[in-house]
């Protein structure tokens, strides 16, 4: 196959978005290699899914390093060894810090299950609920040295009347998946 570009997925979860990336990439939805999975969390089931897609994994503990800079460099050097032209981080729960945006700045792109700028942080589906929205959504944005604050590149919405952030959880996930998925051929030029 020709002029195949190289992707790398983070995720510190269940790694369902990591999963439909994996799979788009397999089939030729996207085409593109996923070439490398970073985690942050020792045992998380997306470790597992990974293996089962024949996806390199790096999984590491931030207790085992100095400091985030240290752990950053290591990663930098495995994305550079692999030749990463897009990171997307999906359920990576941990801020970017300089020495990744520095390496990686432009190509690190962040799925997030909210309308943002409404609802950042790691609860922004309870959050939105215990607002009482009625208008939810799903925002990839490039990531940038603030929380959840990188320019948008897409978003989509869906209607929910209810009060259970489970099913608000299982819709917006159906829609991330796909929105991934059209997101990263859009950003690959595909
Ligand atoms: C996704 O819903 C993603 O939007 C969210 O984590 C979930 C990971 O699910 N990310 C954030 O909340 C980032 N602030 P997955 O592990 O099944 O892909």
């Amino acid at each position: 196959m020709k002029n195949l570009k190289n992707i790398a997925v983070f995720a510190s979860g269940s790694g369902t978005n990591f999963e439909a990336i994996a799979s788009a990439c397999e089939d030729g939805r996207i085409p593109a290699r996923c070439v490398l999975m970073v985690c942050d969390k020792p045992g998380a089931p997306v470790i597992d899914r990974a293996a089962r897609h024949g996806v390199p994994s790096f999984v590491f503990s931030p207790r085992d390093y100095e400091s985030k800079a240290e752990f950053e460099k290591k990663i930098v050097e495995m994305l550079d060894a692999a030749g990463v032209e897009l990171v997307c981080l999906a359920g990576y729960m941990r801020i970017v810090g300089e020495v990744l945006l520095n390496a990686y700045k432009g190509r690190i792109i962040n799925i997030h299950p909210s309308l943002l700028p409404s609802f950042k942080g790691a609860h922004a589906v309870e959050d939105a609920v215990a607002y009482g929205v009625k208008v939810y959504g799903i925002t990839i944005h490039y990531v940038d040295e603030t929380l959840d604050g990188g320019r948008i590149i897409a978003q989509r919405a869906f209607d929910y009347d209810g009060s259970d952030p489970a099913e608000v959880h299982r819709l917006g996930q159906i829609i991330e998946h796909q929105l991934y998925i059209d997101t990263i051929n859009k950003l690959l030029n595909v």
